[in-house]
């Protein structure tokens, strides 16, 4: 398959979930699960693949939830990261490595990496106005402070950037600025703390931005957008306690910003990976090596930090490799509106698992709903729907009435010696398909991908159809023998085609076919005997009306971040 991963390794990296909340389904949709899908693809490609992430743990959202919830940042972050790390793996989300922002590696490599880019001189020593709760009596975060959008007049833009606009805002910029925690009006007090000098990059991460051919249009404009208005320096120190201490005379009492941090965790998730690997240098093959493609993905609200300001400090520090592409999805949104925690409206995946569906059928519906160019809507209609008329019906029903066929006729075992004229046709069909859907694969574009697979399901529920084995069977046995095993060859080439998307179902698919190669370079390959692996099974069930009252029943109720600190 042509494609632009083809040749060097890949990095695959999902942006760093803060710590003070669970998951919904926003989350999964709009960062770890396409990011999944790409690593498992790159993997399935050949490539040399890692994909690591953590939990972004440090400085001021962490502060501030664990003060709301009067426990210790510790504790909060401890217990998140569990629930974080537990809920990625039901979905089956494949990180080489999910570490923590908080880990000894983690304060390390910022540390230096602030040391070195302190030195290369793009940082400078300034006063800054910071707004400071005299309730609460801390510095307050960014996002902490909330206010009325000097750009575009939203009323609830945060402190770090409005949300309806996407413009990047410093507190005091905020029209009426109001304390999140309490409502107060904050104080602003002048404190000393560095600054991120992006004036001195400002040039050549135009020059950078404007190269990326393959970009989403949506990002590239965004960011060169924030280009063109000029960048200002950036302060990456905060007056908190919970953080990594910067390591700086004057300014020991102070931790970075933890936009300074979060995206150096990329790099120590790595480190650690490498480490724990036993090969501590192998993180430069995906770091320093010219050859390796970063895909960085994450949410629209994320883009400008992926497109400025870290790849502002990695030219900053010099040497270290570039995200290749920014991959910036829109959000997701629940049954007509905004996923919202406190207003109790989403899918809160703390409860997903007890619902007893099997991840891949969520992670089929989800596939549909990423929202790769504009925001989309999780609908429980479409839900059943889809996996109801696609998953059983069109790619299930292939597959069983195939492997069905197989056993009952041909006790699981058929041969040819070689494929008739339609097998070839049908099989080359399959493959211009299957290549179509690597393509879309290379371009991150899952949806098309996905339903190219069911394209490949309809060919072969069609030939199935047309060539009626049922009544082959009784004239022409040989070549009932020869539809079946270019349907079963089909059956194949979807299960390979469906382990980036459906893990568990494709191993599942794959061992009842006996399929051991399970490259792509196998799909369409005569096999000239093909034994199933074991007596089929239907490979996806159809979802009943009650089934889907119990999953919104249960993974609709979001469970407060307190529930997971009383006894
Ligand atoms: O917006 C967020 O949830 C941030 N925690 C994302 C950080 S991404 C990165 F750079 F680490
Ligand atoms: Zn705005």
């Amino acid at each position: 398959m042509a494609g632009r991963t083809k040749k060097g390794r890949v990095l695959v990296l999902c942006a760093l979930p803060y710590t003070n909340a669970v998951p919904h389904v926003g989350n999964i949709v709009g960062s770890h699960l396409p990011a999944d899908i790409f690593a498992r693809y790159c993997r399935l490609k050949g490539l040399e693949t890692l994909f690591v992430g953590a939990t972004d743990e440090n400085g001021t959202p962490t502060e501030v939830a664990a003060l709301e919830l009067g426990i210790s940042p510790k504790k909060l972050t401890d217990t998140l990261y569990r629930v974080h790390r537990d809920i990625y793996s039901w979905f089956e989300i494949s990180y080489d490595n999910f570490s923590r922002t908080s880990t000894a590696t983690h304060h390390r490599t910022t540390q230096e990496f602030f040391r070195e880019i302190y030195r290369r001189g793009y940082v400078s020593e300034g006063e800054m106005r910071l707004p400071y709760c005299v309730n609460d009596k801390i510095f307050l975060p960014d996002r902490y402070v909330e206010g009325t959008c000097p750009v575009c007049g939203f009323q609830f833009a945060r402190g770090d950037q409005c949300e309806r606009c996407g413009t990047l805002l410093d507190p005091t910029q905020l029209i009426d600025p109001r304390c999140k925690v309490d409502g107060s009006v904050p104080v602003f007090r002048d404190t000393k703390q560095l600054f991120l000098e992006l004036g001195k990059v400002q040039d050549r991460l135009e020059r950078w931005i404007g190269s990326k051919r393959a970009w989403r249009s949506q990002v590239t404009s965004l960011a060169l957008g924030w280009i063109k208005e000029g960048l200002k320096k950036r302060s990456i120190t905060r007056d908190l306690r919970w953080g990594v201490p910067v390591p700086l005379k004057g300014y020991l009492d102070k931790v970075f910003y933890v936009w300074f941090d979060a995206p150096i965790g990329y790099l120590s998730s790595t480190k650690e990976w490498a480490e724990s690997r036993g090969r501590p240098n192998a993180w430069k093959r995906f770091w320093l090596d010219k050859d390796a493609r970063i895909y960085n993905f994450l949410g629209k609200d994320n883009i400008p930090f992926h497109t400025i300001f870290w790849p502002g400090m990695l030219f900053a520090h010099g040497g270290i490799n570039l995200p290749y592409d920014v991959v910036g999805l829109q959000f997701c949104n629940y049954e007509g509106d905004k996923i919202s925690k406190s207003r109790n409206w989403g899918i809160f995946c703390e409860n997903v698992p007890q619902v007893g569906l099997d991840p891949d059928i969520w992670r089929y519906y989800l596939i549909s709903i990423i929202p790769e160019t504009r925001d989309t809507e999780f609908k429980w209609e479409d839900f059943k729907s889809k996996v109801n008329n696609e998953l059983v019906a069109n790619i299930g029903n292939f597959i069983h009435r195939t492997t069905t066929f197989a056993w009952n006729n041909f006790g699981g075992e058929v041969s040819i010696r070689k494929r008739g004229e339609e097998g070839k046709e049908l099989v080359r069909q399959v493959q211009v398909v299957a290549s179509e859907t690597g393509k879309l694969l290379d371009e991150v574009r899952f949806r098309d991908a996905m339903s190219k697979i069911l394209a490949i399901a309809d060919l072969g529920n069609e030939y199935f159809q047309r060539r009626q084995p049922w009544k082959l069977i009784k004239e022409d046995r040989d070549e009932c023998e020869r539809v079946i095993h270019d349907c079963l060859s089909v059956c194949e080439g979807i299960g390979i085609l469906l382990q980036p998307f459906l893990p568990r179902s494709s191993d599942r698919i794959l061992g009842m076919l006996g399929s051991r190669d399970r490259s792509l370079s196998e799909i369409g390959k005569v096999r000239a005997r093909i034994k199933l692996g074991a007596k089929p099974e239907i490979p996806f069930r159809k979802l009943e009306d009650s089934e889907i009252e119990r999953a919104k029943a249960l993974a609709t109720k979001s469970r407060p971040v307190s529930d997971y600190f009383t006894k």
